[in-house]
């Protein structure tokens, strides 16, 4: 007998960091991590991790043979700058990467009978407004609205999200027999801040690099526009979301891919927050047009109305609390402790 196990790929990254602690805690079935790169040695003993590619097909059989995968959160990817610097190897990785845990996830859905639950973050990335007075105009976006990414990192994860809706609803739709489908569930993510990690390779990131240098007394160069806006979440919500909407029963979910969101602010009203904290912040604004271009393509706000209403979503952590209590504190402290 296989034992029952609970993938996590891409766990090395700042959202499997914050993830896997809290689902250590809470869950009594096996967890196995993977990831290319290692894991801290504080979650030894804790998941077992296999330090490998999510793209080696030998290596995910060689999962599936010793466990019985009932649920896979799919963190691993390459994320919106990195992705364009290396667009065809971020192809690979996010959405090669992903059909084959879709198809991982298919199989096992047979075997077992029931549904695998396959759990995507996906991104703001996958909205594309066409400019400024656009984006100023629809400035809480649906679901359905404005799907048109302008990065290669956008358009994996719309593509992704939409496999994901047809592994579970319309795979091998002309056999005879209809199959086991399974049970693909996302999240779009706006960006994400988190206390204890660094993000490097996203193009939301301005937001965090600002409060994590001022925390250190480094000089910060913003590399977007005082008024670039965008929505924000701070990282215990993230985690949050993910497991609410695992466990949320099936048949309250009207749809498989649901904006979550916290607050919007431009990265000058982020920068006043920071200089209120850390008064000798130095930070000063050095746009670089491109990325800006990206930033700008993101809307300003998400409507998340449906995920209130499916599944109760709702951030613990609106922009005071997230600031005040969460980000100012353990950054401060982050710097401070020795060692
Ligand atoms: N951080 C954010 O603001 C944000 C916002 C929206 C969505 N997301 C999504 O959440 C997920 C996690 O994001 P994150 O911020 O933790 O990113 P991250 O870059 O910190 O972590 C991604 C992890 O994936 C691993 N990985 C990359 N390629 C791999 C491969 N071929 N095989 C195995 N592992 C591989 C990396 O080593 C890394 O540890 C991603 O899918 C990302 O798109 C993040």
């Amino acid at each position: 007998m296989r034992k029952k196990g609970i993938l996590i790929t891409g766990a090395a990254g700042e959202i499997g960091d914050a993830f896997i602690k809290s689902l250590a805690e809470k869950d009594s079935h096996a967890l196995i991590t993977l990831d290319i790169r290692p894991l801290p040695s504080e979650y030894a003993g804790k998941v077992i991790h296999v330090q490998g590619d999510l793209l080696d097909q030998a290596l995910l059989s060689r999962l599936v043979s010793e466990y019985e995968i009932t649920i896979i959160y799919h963190l691993a990817a390459l994320l919106s700058t990195r992705a364009e610097f290396t667009p065809e190897a971020a192809h690979k990785v996010n959405v090669e990467g992903t059909l084959g845990l879709l198809k991982l996830a298919s199989e096992q859905s047979q075997w077992r009978g029931e549904p695998v639950l396959f759990i995507f973050p996906s991104s703001i990335a996958a909205y594309g407004m066409p400019d400024l007075e656009t984006k100023a105009r629809f400035s809480h976006v649906r679901e359905w609205e404005w799907n048109y990414p302008v990065t290669m990192y956008g358009c994996n994860k719309l593509y992704c999200e939409l496999l994901g809706v047809y592994y579970s609803e319309h795979y091998r739709q002309l056999a005879s027999d209809r199959p086991v489908m399974l049970d693909f569930r996302a999240v779009r993510f706006p960006g994400l801040i988190s206390a204890f990690t660094v993000p490097s390779g996203g193009t939301s990131d301005y937001g965090p690099e600002m409060l994590h240098a001022a925390a250190q007394g480094l000089p910060y160069a913003c590399f977007v526009r005082e008024d670039a806006i965008i929505p924000f979440m701070a990282m215990p919500d993230a985690v949050n979301a993910l497991l609410t909407l695992a466990n949320a029963p099936a048949e309250n979910l009207s749809r498989r891919v649901y904006n979550v969101t916290s607050f919007s602010l431009t990265a000058a009203e982020f920068s006043e927050r920071v200089c209120h904290a850390f008064p000798e912040a130095q930070i000063t604004f050095k746009p670089d047009l491109k990325r800006q271009g990206i930033v700008d393509s993101w809307p300003a706000g998400l409507n998340d109305h449906d995920a209130q209403r499916d599944w109760g979503w709702k951030p613990a952590y609106d922009i005071e609390r997230s600031f005040n209590e969460y980000l100012v504190p353990n950054i401060r402290q982050r710097y401070t402790t020795p060692g």
